[in-house]
Formats: C-alpha cells, sequence, structure tokens
C-alpha cells in the first residue's frame, strides 16, 4: 500500500483514480475502499467472477452456506443511502448477511442527526467507528472521495463501498453487468476476434455507463459503440482514457445503424435528476429505446443489458427474449458483491469453499 502519511486532501484529490486506488488498499494489498472503476485488474476481476459463480452454484448446498455464514461473521456492515435504491440496498444488505454480517442501516436523513445540522463527513466518521463495513450511496462523488481520504488518512481499517456516486461511478453494477457478460459470452478469448459492445442512452449522466465502460477497457478486443445524442455522449474524460489505453470505441447518434452488429447491447435510462431535460430532447430520446421491432434485428445470440430501473426504453415484451440478460444479471449482483466483501477482508479463498461443496 502507498503511504498515506504525508499526502494532502489537495494532492489526493488531484491524483487519478488509478493513482489514487494505490493508496485505497488493506495493509495486505487487498482492496479496502472501492470508489472506482479503475481499481479492478484483469486477475482480480477473474477472481472475483471464479468466486461469485462458486457460490452462487453452491448456493442450494447447506455445507457451503453454513461455511461461507461464518467467513465475516464477526463483522458488520453500515448501508448509508441518501439516494433512492432497490436492487443495490437490498443485494449488499443480503449479501453482508449471507457471509455472517450484522448490518444496520441509514436512508432517510431526516431520521438521523443530518437533521440537526451534522455536517455528512461527521456522520459517515460516526458509522467508521462503530462498523466494519459501510456500502454508500450518495449524490454527489467528491464526497465519497473525501470520505475514503479520510478514511486511509486516519488510520481506519473500515471497509468502504460505493454504492453509486453521484453521475460520475457506480463499481459494482459495473461488476454484476460484467459478471454476467463474461458468463455468457467468452469474452477472454482473444482468438475469437472483437466483441462488440454498444452502450446506449444517457452516457454522459449514468454512472453505471462510465463504470462499465472503465471496465470494458481491461478487455483489448472489446469494441465499445456509444450510441446516444449529441447532448449526452459520453464525457471527453472517459473518452480520453479510452485513448490513453488504446480501446477502440465511436460514437454515433444512430443506434439503428450499429445495432444489427452488435454482440451485446447496454441499455440506459434518461438520468433526469442530474439536471433539466427539454422537451426537445425527451422527444430524441425516443429513437434510443430498445423496441421489440428492433430487437428482432439484433444478432440472434446477442445479449441485453440494463442496470435498472427502466422506463420506456426497454419495453416489458423484451422480458421474454432469450437475449435479455437484465434480470439475472440483478440475481448475479448479490453474488458479485458477496465475492468483493470477502475479498476485502481478505476471506476469498476458493479453495476453502470448494473443499465444502464436495
Ligand atoms: N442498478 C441500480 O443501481 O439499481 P438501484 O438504483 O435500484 O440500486
Amino acid at each position: 500500500m502507498a503511504n498515506m502519511k504525508s499526502l494532502t486532501w489537495p494532492d489526493f484529490k488531484a491524483m487519478s483514480p488509478r493513482e489514487k486506488g494505490k493508496y485505497l488498499r488493506a495493509p495486505e494489498g487487498n482492496l479496502q475502499v472501492v470508489v472506482y472503476s479503475q481499481q479492478f485488474d484483469r486477475a482480480l476481476l477473474d477472481h472475483l467472477f471464479a468466486l461469485a459463480e462458486l457460490v452462487r452454484s453452491s448456493k442450494y448446498n447447506e455445507q457451503v452456506r453454513a461455511y461461507v455464514r461464518t467467513l465475516l461473521s464477526t463483522k458488520s456492515c453500515a448501508l448509508y443511502f441518501t439516494q433512492p435504491s432497490t436492487r443495490t440496498f437490498t443485494s449488499f444488505s443480503l449479501a453482508a448477511q449471507t457471509v455472517g454480517m450484522i448490518c444496520e442501516e441509514i436512508r432517510d436523513p431526516e431520521l438521523s442527526s443530518l437533521y440537526k445540522g451534522e455536517s455528512e463527513i461527521d456522520t459517515l466518521l460516526t458509522l467508521a467507528e462503530l462498523s466494519d463495513t459501510i456500502v454508500i450511496r450518495q449524490g454527489d462523488h467528491s464526497f465519497i472521495e473525501r470520505f475514503a481520504f479520510e478514511v486511509m488518512v486516519r488510520g481506519y481499517q473500515t471497509r468502504v463501498v460505493n454504492g453509486g456516486s453521484g453521475s460520475e461511478q457506480h463499481p459494482t453494477q459495473a461488476l454484476l453487468d460484467l459478471f454476467t457478460l463474461v458468463s455468457h459470452f467468452d469474452i477472454n478469448n482473444t482468438q475469437s476476434g472483437s466483441f462488440s459492445v454498444a452502450i446506449v442512452g444517457d452516457l454522459k449522466r449514468s454512472r453505471t455507463a462510465h463504470s462499465l465502460s472503465y471496465l470494458l477497457a481491461l478487455y483489448p478486443h472489446i469494441h465499445q459503440f456509444f450510441v446516444a445524442p449529441d447532448e449526452l455522449q459520453m464525457e471527453p474524460g472517459l473518452i480520453q482514457y479510452l485513448d490513453e489505453n488504446n480501446v477502440h470505441h465511436e460514437q454515433t447518434d444512430n443506434l439503428d445503424a450499429v445495432l444489427p452488429d452488435m454482440d451485446a447491447v447496454y441499455m440506459m435510462r434518461m438520468q433526469d435528476e442530474y439536471g433539466t431535460t427539454s422537451e426537445e430532447l425527451r422527444r430524441q430520446y425516443s429513437e434510443y429505446c430498445l423496441t421489440t421491432d428492433r430487437v428482432q434485428r439484433m444478432k440472434p445470440k446477442a445479449g441485453i443489458l440494463h442496470p435498472l430501473p427502466r422506463r420506456a426504453e426497454l419495453p416489458i415484451e423484451v422480458d421474454a427474449d432469450p437475449r435479455a440478460l437484465y434480470w439475472e444479471a440483478v440475481n448475479r449482483g448479490k453474488f458479485i458483491r458477496i465475492a468483493l466483501l470477502l475479498h476485502m477482508y481478505g476471506k476469498d479463498s476458493i479453495e476453502m469453499i470448494n473443499a465444502r461443496a464436495y
């Protein structure tokens, strides 16, 4: 782990996410604080996917379940979710309980001491004193960055996970989306040629799109297509990152032109909680809906993903198509979060779990 001792907040703030990641590790080298997708590398992803798949495939094996429940039974988990959530909150809560943790939650700021004027940093420092693990969903990305710095510079052992930070990052959603893709497609096999993924919709304000794009960038033969109206295209910072890392990417505003060639499509809803959206843009957005007609024009073996919640961009009728993977992805989300929590505490031995499975 890089030494935090002489580091100031302005120094830390100025670093790239990859550089910051060097400071966010526990002494034994595992991730301690997860804020960015850029903290993951291929070796760690492969390990987390294998571990998550093992726990998922053993979910009816009583011996494995009982063993997994002991792994973090001395630890606790506080869920600090001041932005709305269904999937991330519930799957983290259930993941933490599956590995034996006690869970506590703050969801409504008006029922915490924030209502009495306490700062959010003080609220989170309180949770760091009381709980071994904190999962945070919050509307301002810079807040979790500052809290990550405070945790490390103060020498806390607390594990912290970003459960969605403003419009910037949602690394565990990206993990579950990629885990789903890896489970259905041979994207590790560079011999099979390129694999094309379209990320479609409000890319500018979608934290899930950003985090997934950074993870996909670790797979050199994946081509990324960003499909959006100009106003909602990917931020220049992300495009620059892809260029610097020689990742093949293209930008277009024409979904119909690229759809038949895509191996996977990742749909986004309009993220209008992050700013006003003109009526004109709303009308334009209907061109970025994956209607059943459009699904007919996709490759027969393509995959359809969506982080959910959805709106009109992904009609419920598409659920019946075998290419729809987003409900399975929700299920996989619990298991990849179990794997991540185990990794963060160094309890991620596949051999030890396998020994109980047979
Ligand atoms: N995908 C996702 O983050 O869903 P929730 O907002 O329901 O957690």
